[in-house]
């Protein structure tokens, strides 16, 4: 991964993007599919699962604990779940590897078992901060150690947890299910709250495998002492990953592409929201239901983009597309302000400090603020950029090179397999042109 092996990539001007992208699954509801069908009682069967880093580092720490999981072909699963408490310890350290979600939603399963176990993750996941899971954690009961609130976590197993009502002081999916998953195991009722709602991938799921639960946007509750069956699991195209292709599509002249059957759960598309507010021209068309998910095609054409103040309310809907709309914003006429997005700090890197230094190696006008930033749209400049292992950096410097003046060199992009494994060959098969440099 990051600093093992250093993969840099450049990127640069093209004519025009065309073509059909069929985007890998979302890596939200791939690790949760995961974690569910491990502890249902029966075998799921999981279709359209990430391969990625992250999730695969998910399944690979389920295995470890004793479950097993067939892989008859790419993006599919077979997982014989072990039940509620059909888990075994394991005296190995379980490796995360890149992925936050994976780690705290795994914090909140393990907490509820018999057995101690450790979890750890690479160099950037080391550094992420873990209290906000392990606090509420401690407050049901559990004991979770860890130095200065980072990882490894140790988990402490045997201890009995009952269920609180806790509301969240940031709007986090991920700390959400944590609490959701140990209210499993917990006594009494689990009842969460959030200041703004997120993805509710883990309601719809639990709901999915028979776990009697109650949620609404911003608020979410469970008992424990029932049981998981296991089901059949569809996984949509994630929009996270569909999200370069758009603001590609939008920004290079002449462009038009279809992103089929991609993931549209309302807590996902902010950055749709924002694009069209800047004038891009996206359409949906054959809007269905898959696995009880919101899916359709996106077909995206080029479209002058100008600045806009993002409205605030977008913000936890598109916490994963910021990079891609600070490159978006920087083609765009006029400035665009973004406000009450300090949780950028705190992803698989300080995504604003990056993006910022990134965005003004290639000559654009940014100003970082605490929570935000400011960026003038302009023409963008021949150079080299770090992306510091952040996967979704180095994807959105990539669709920055496609207008930029000449070559773009875009340092560290080993971790785009992490969430979308196969990315240069896709994107070069709708005209980019990436190349591995150096
Ligand atoms: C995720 C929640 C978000 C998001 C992350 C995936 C999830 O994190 O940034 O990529 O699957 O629950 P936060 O909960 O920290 O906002």
């Amino acid at each position: 991964m990051s600093g093992a092996t250093r993969l840099d990539w450049s990127s640069r001007s093209v004519g025009s993007l065309q073509g059909n992208i069929v985007v890998p699954g979302d890596k939200s509801v791939s690790h949760r599919s995961m974690m569910l069908s491990a502890i249902a009682e029966g075998t799921s069967h999981i279709r359209g699962f990430l391969e990625g880093e992250d999730t695969r580092a998910t399944a690979a720490v389920l295995a470890q604990l004793g479950v097993s999981i067939e892989a008859p072909s790419a993006g599919e699963r077979i997982v014989h779940g072990v039940g509620l408490h059909g888990l075994r310890s394991s005296d190995k350290p379980l490796d995360c590897g890149n992925a936050g979600t994976g780690m705290r939603l795994l914090a909140g399963l393990l907490a509820g078992q018999r057995f101690d176990s450790t979890l750890i993750g690479d160099e950037s996941l080391s550094k992420r901060p873990m209290r906000r899971v392990t606090d509420p954690l401690a407050k049901m009961g559990a004991q979770i150690d860890s130095q200065d609130g980072l990882p490894p976590l140790h988990v402490r197993g045997g201890r009995s947890l009952h269920g609180i009502r806790y509301e969240l002081p940031v709007a986090s999916a991920q700390v959400k299910s944590a609490l959701l998953l140990a209210g499993l195991y917990a006594q009494g009722a689990t009842e969460v709250i959030e200041p703004h709602p997120t993805r509710d991938y883990t309601e719809r799921m639990l709901a999915a495998f028979g776990w009697p639960i109650t949620f609404s946007p911003g608020h979410a509750k469970l008992e424990g002492g029932h049981r998981l069956r296991a089901t059949d699991v569809v996984v949509p195209a994630d929009f996270s990953s569909a999200a370069f292709f758009l603001v590609a599509a939008c920004i290079v002249p002449g462009s038009e592409l279809r992103l089929p059957a991609v993931g549209l759960n309302p807590r996902r598309t902010g950055l749709l929201e924002a694009l069209r507010l800047m004038g891009a021209d996206i359409r949906i068309e054959n809007r269905a239901e898959s696995g009880g998910e919101a899916i359709g095609d996106l077909i995206v054409r080029h479209a002058p983009l100008h600045g806009i103040e993002l409205p605030q309310m977008l913000v936890p809907d598109m916490i994963d597309e910021f990079p891609a709309l600070f490159i978006a914003a920087a083609v765009a006429k006029g400035r665009t302000v973004i406000r009450g997005a300090a949780e950028l700090r705190v992803k698989e890197s300080d995504r604003i400090a990056t993006m910022a230094a990134g965005m003004r190696a290639l000559g654009v006008q940014i100003e970082e603020t605490p929570d935000g930033a400011i960026i003038d749209g302009g023409p963008i400049g021949a150079g080299a950029v770090d992306a510091h292992g952040d996967h979704r950096i180095a994807m959105s410097f990539c669709v920055a090179g496609l207008v930029a003046k000449g070559e773009v060199t875009i340092r560290d992009c080993a971790n785009v397999a992490t969430s979308f494994p196969g990315f240069l060959e896709l994107a070069n098969g709708c005209g980019f042109a990436l190349k591995l440099a150096g």
